[in-house]
């Protein structure tokens, strides 16, 4: 499927990205816009053949029909006869939306309706705990059930004016306590997200931060609320319904910050707020929807992936917002994205005949600057960039250092392209050195260049284009998953490491490790000599 596009690779391999720009408007027409939204893949090797041969593949694979099945609610998720259908949770004012028939939207609007009147409730103080209007509130999740609010509040701090947001998701015995050590239990609640509503990690702690309140709280169940799709298994849990928001199977875990797993970050930032992050959400839908795949967003953004991994062959991909409030989103995007289209096999069951999604990774800048840069900049693997950057911040009286974060972010796209030619550093150590020295130290500061970034410009952080962001990221998911003939929405790889955890419980307890393989035994009795 990529033999042409391999071919043409090969062929201007050796071109020099920045050689590119002698065309007129290079960075126009290797752009696409939305409103006030840039997604520059100027700096990149891509020309109008490669993206020819790019929009090629978005035809082979049927994408229009695709992608109006998964918005028409058809079972695209085939290993789990699911729809996919996050989308409905953000369509605020559209239309019907159809599963087998039936209109989900009056249950979607219904939801939203009741968790807005329990998050104001909550944030005007007239949901109370026992000591009084609630202080804290601890989500309870993990994987989609934390990353999305866990970063999505992080990256609205500004709207921020209800209580204090917690998170908790690992397993770990710190977290939680952590988490409980600043809180008080007679103005905390506890929202436990969990679409299951069996996973070990959150049942385990939900059960902790329940011993924990009801030291002092009388009825400690009255400061819970639950996030899952499983009524049955939140009212055994002793949460009642009035405070238990559901959510259909045809909502993914990852794709699931726009319904009721969004709950702490909608009393977070209000419910008016949340409004806006999801019509964001939903304006990405439409012009996903709309845009010719030249102009699409998306599309265009998961066809510059498709060219750099399975093209080229860039087996990682670094995310770098120039946003510190989107310090999580790296974090949110390896779940997204490798949890999506971290498959083996293709739709059929048959081996995937090329490589799957991405090693995805990144941190804020300009931190990693101080910290990984150096192996983008000079190491011998090549790392396609992801930027993003803000026009404002929201501290206006430091505008100025604003200007410093735009700069630096601007600089390390350009530094990663043009690179430093031997020449140029030979001339940055004349003076200092001469012969041997001065060739040995110049080479030292050679950058090869031609390292190629995309760029994702917007004017502010609003919850607004929070939400046109993550939509964005889900989309190209969608796409890129259609292409690789893979299904997005599944995770059977996290199946394993769940049955053997549950199976070495016993052993870690005290019982029997000679079954296990030599190390694991090794490193059990290890651990038991040491405490465990
Ligand atoms: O183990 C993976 C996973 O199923 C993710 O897909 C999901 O986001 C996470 O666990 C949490 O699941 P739940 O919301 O059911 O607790």
């Amino acid at each position: 499927m990529f033999d042409d596009l391999k071919r043409h690779a090969a062929k201007v391999a050796d071109r020099r990205i920045e050689s590119l720009f002698e065309a007129s408007d290079r960075a126009g027409k290797f752009s696409v816009r939305l409103g006030d939204m840039l997604f520059d893949y100027a700096k990149t090797n891509i020309d109008v053949e490669a993206r020819g041969l790019l929009i090629d593949l978005l035809d082979q694979a049927d994408m229009a029909v695709k992608r109006d099945e998964m918005f028409n609610g058809q079972a695209l998720n085939a290993t789990e006869g699911r729809a996919v259908l996050h989308t409905a949770l953000r369509n605020l004012d559209g239309g019907p939306v159809l599963v087998e028939g039936y209109d989900v939207m009056p249950g979607v609007l219904e939801t939203l309706d009741r968790m807005e009147t329990f998050a104001r409730a909550v944030r005007a103080g007239h949901f109370t705990g026992q000591g009084g209007p609630i202080t804290d509130v601890i989500n309870i999740g993990i994987g989609g059930s934390d990353l999305g609010p866990a970063m999505a509040v992080q990256a609205l701090a500004p709207y921020h004016d209800g209580p204090r947001c917690h998170f908790v998701s690992n397993v770990d015995p710190a977290d939680i306590a952590d988490a409980l050590r600043g809180c008080d239990p007679e103005t905390t609640l506890v929202i436990v997200a969990s679409k299951t509503f069996t996973t070990i990690e959150t049942m385990t702690n939900a059960r902790t931060a329940k011993a924990w309140m009801s030291e002092t709280v009388a009825d400690p169940a009255a400061q819970f609320a639950a996030l899952s799709t499983a009524g049955d298994k939140t009212r055994d849990f002793g949460i009642d319904p009035s405070r238990v928001f559901g959510f259909a199977d045809w909502v993914g875990g990852r794709y699931s910050v726009w319904g009721p797993i969004g709950l702490s970050l909608m009393i977070a930032i209000g419910p008016e707020a949340f409004r806006a992050f999801l019509r964001g959400g939903q304006a990405m839908d439409r012009h996903f929807l709309s845009a010719d795949w030249p102009e699409n967003m998306p599309a265009m953004l998961a066809l510059v992936g498709l060219w750099h991994n399975q093209v080229l062959g860039h087996a990682t991909r670094a995310v770098l917002p120039y946003d510190n409030r989107l310090a999580r989103l790296p974090a949110y995007l390896q779940q997204l994205e490798m949890e999506s289209n971290g498959k083996g096999v293709s739709m059929d069951g048959s081996d995937l005949p090329f490589d799957s999604g991405p090693v995805v990774w990144g941190a804020p800048g300009t931190n990693g600057q101080h910290a990984f840069y150096q192996l983008i900049h000079q190491g011998t693997r090549v790392v396609p960039c992801e930027f993003l950057v803000a026009a404002q911040g929201h501290e206006d009286e430091l505008h100025h250092q604003h200007q410093l974060l735009v700069a630096n972010c601007l600089a390390q796209s350009e530094a990663l392209m043009r690179g430093r030619d031997l020449d140029e550093a030979r001339g940055k150590v004349a003076g200092k050195f001469d012969g041997a020295e001065l060739e040995k130290q110049a080479r030292h500061r050679v950058f090869p260049g031609n390292r190629p970034s995309t760029t994702l410009a917007y004017p502010q952080l609003t919850p607004e284009m929070l939400g046109r962001i993550i939509a964005l990221y889900e989309h190209r998911v969608f796409v890129e998953g259609v292409v690789l003939g893979i299904n997005s929405y599944d995770q059977w790889g996290v199946e394993l490491g769940k049955e053997l955890a549950t199976a070495l419980q016993p052993v870690v307890e005290g019982g029997d490790a000679s079954a296990k393989d030599g190390s694991t035994a090794g490193l059990v009795g290890f651990l038991k000599r040491n405490g465990l």
